[in-house]
């Protein structure tokens, strides 16, 4: 039985954690706290509300009065810290929010922890996990793998940001001893990934035969995960995961953005070909790759990203269940089952990207 603060709970991975851990863990008390800006959604959480074990805060890791009270009256023994701004395009546009967040808030967080923890009392049961990626090693030529012991080399914003905040964490570990492990995983996909990250957007594009921005050449290389693979992978590291140490959680999954885009365009052909109901719903006639279009590429556009997962696999025997095709096939089948998820999204104000409405930012080339 743990008391668990869940920071960014109402986002993607958070809120596919909350229902994992709602299943897995059904006797510990979840508490989500999440500021809700533009990429957190209570829809993602509407399953769980009223349940006696969980609780919605809505707020700021930055608020250290919402912390105290937090961390005193729930009596919080467990952290994990998903709470950031996570959009690579967006810190480029305007990193500021990057700051405060990832780097502020998780120092804020971690101030909170210190404080509640390490007062004297043994906090050996405490565990504060700290969620993290691999852009921030940097990018990889053609060949190798990054391993826990690659040297940080962030080069946007966002992955700056992030590596900060990892070290801020170590920093606490080894100064407060603080029990804090961090996790650096590759690219999720799945269900409740906000509309602007590649594989949903490609997904709700084709669908709706818009045209499908590839950045740059296409050839860029991610490691895809799908997300309930890297829940099940924070749960052991939390459950197993040694304090002061990193693990690093990857797909053995790379693909080329272009190889990816291609894919879900054949799925989504193949679907609606076959399902009158998807016909009437989405009347895009064509073959759906030809809907891609290259567009002017991401300034300082990281090639390759991809994960050596060995210690994970062999230390607390974690193994990803879901690969491509299985993975982007549920995906896809979640995309067109859940259409007044992200329709929601879209006709809202979310998606007013730096003085661009979504519609003109996916047709391409206006970046
Ligand atoms: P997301 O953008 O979908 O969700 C982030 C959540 O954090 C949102 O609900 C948002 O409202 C909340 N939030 C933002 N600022 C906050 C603040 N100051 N206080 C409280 N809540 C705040 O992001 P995601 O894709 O679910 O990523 C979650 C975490 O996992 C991030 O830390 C990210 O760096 C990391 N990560 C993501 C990926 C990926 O592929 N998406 C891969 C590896 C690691
Ligand atoms: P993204 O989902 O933003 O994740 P990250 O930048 O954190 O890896 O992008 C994944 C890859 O897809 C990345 O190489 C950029 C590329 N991309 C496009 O080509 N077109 C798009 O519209 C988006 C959003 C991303």
């Amino acid at each position: 039985m743990r008391n668990l603060l869940i920071t960014g709970g109402a986002g993607f991975i958070g809120s596919n954690f909350v229902h994992y851990m709602s299943k897995a863990r059904p006797s510990w008390r979840l508490v989500v706290l999440d500021k809700l800006t533009y990429a957190g959604n209570l829809e993602n959480l509407k399953a769980l509300e009223g349940g006696k074990n969980y609780r919605f805060v809505k707020g700021d890791i930055n608020d250290p009065t919402l912390l105290d009270e937090l961390f005193t009256g729930e009596k919080i023994d467990t952290v994990v810290n998903f709470a950031a701004e996570s959009h690579v395009d967006r810190s480029i546009l305007g990193p500021k929010t990057f700051i405060e967040t990832n780097i502020n808030g998780t120092f804020t967080l971690l101030e909170a922890a210190r404080k509640h923890w390490l007062n004297g009392a043994d906090a050996g049961g405490k565990r504060f996990l700290h969620v993290s990626t691999d852009e921030v090693y940097g990018s990889l030529g053609e060949t190798g793998l990054f391993t826990e012991t690659t040297p940080y080399s962030p080069n946007s914003p966002y992955a700056a940001s992030k590596a900060a905040s990892d070290h801020l964490v170590r920093a606490y570990h080894h100064t407060y001893g603080l029990p804090a492990v961090t996790t650096n995983c590759s690219n999720n996909y799945g269900p409740f990934q906000f509309p602007e990250k590649l594989i949903p957007l490609m997904i709700i594009n084709a669908l709706k035969g818009k045209a499908l921005p590839v950045y740059g050449d296409g050839k860029n290389v991610r490691d895809w995960l799908y997300v309930e693979d890297h829940c099940r992978a924070i749960d052991l590291v939390l459950d197993k995961g040694r304090p002061g140490e990193t693990y690093n959680v990857g797909g053995r999954n790379e693909w080329k953005n272009i190889d990816i885009v291609r894919l879900v365009c054949e799925i989504i052909d193949e679907k609606v070909a076959s399902d009158g109901a998807l016909r009437e719903a989405y009347p895009f006639k064509g073959k759906r790759s030809e809907l891609i279009s290259f567009v002017k590429d991401r300034p300082g556009h990281d090639r390759r990203y991809a994960i050596d997962c060995t210690k994970i696999e062999r230390e607390l025997d974690w193994k990803q269940l879901d690969m491509f095709p299985s993975g982007i096939r549920k995906t896809i089948d979640w995309y067109i089952k859940n259409r007044a998820w992200w329709e929601g999204i879209m006709s809202g104000e979310y998606l007013k990207y730096y003085g661009l409405q979504y519609d003109e930012r996916i047709a391409g080339g206006k970046k």
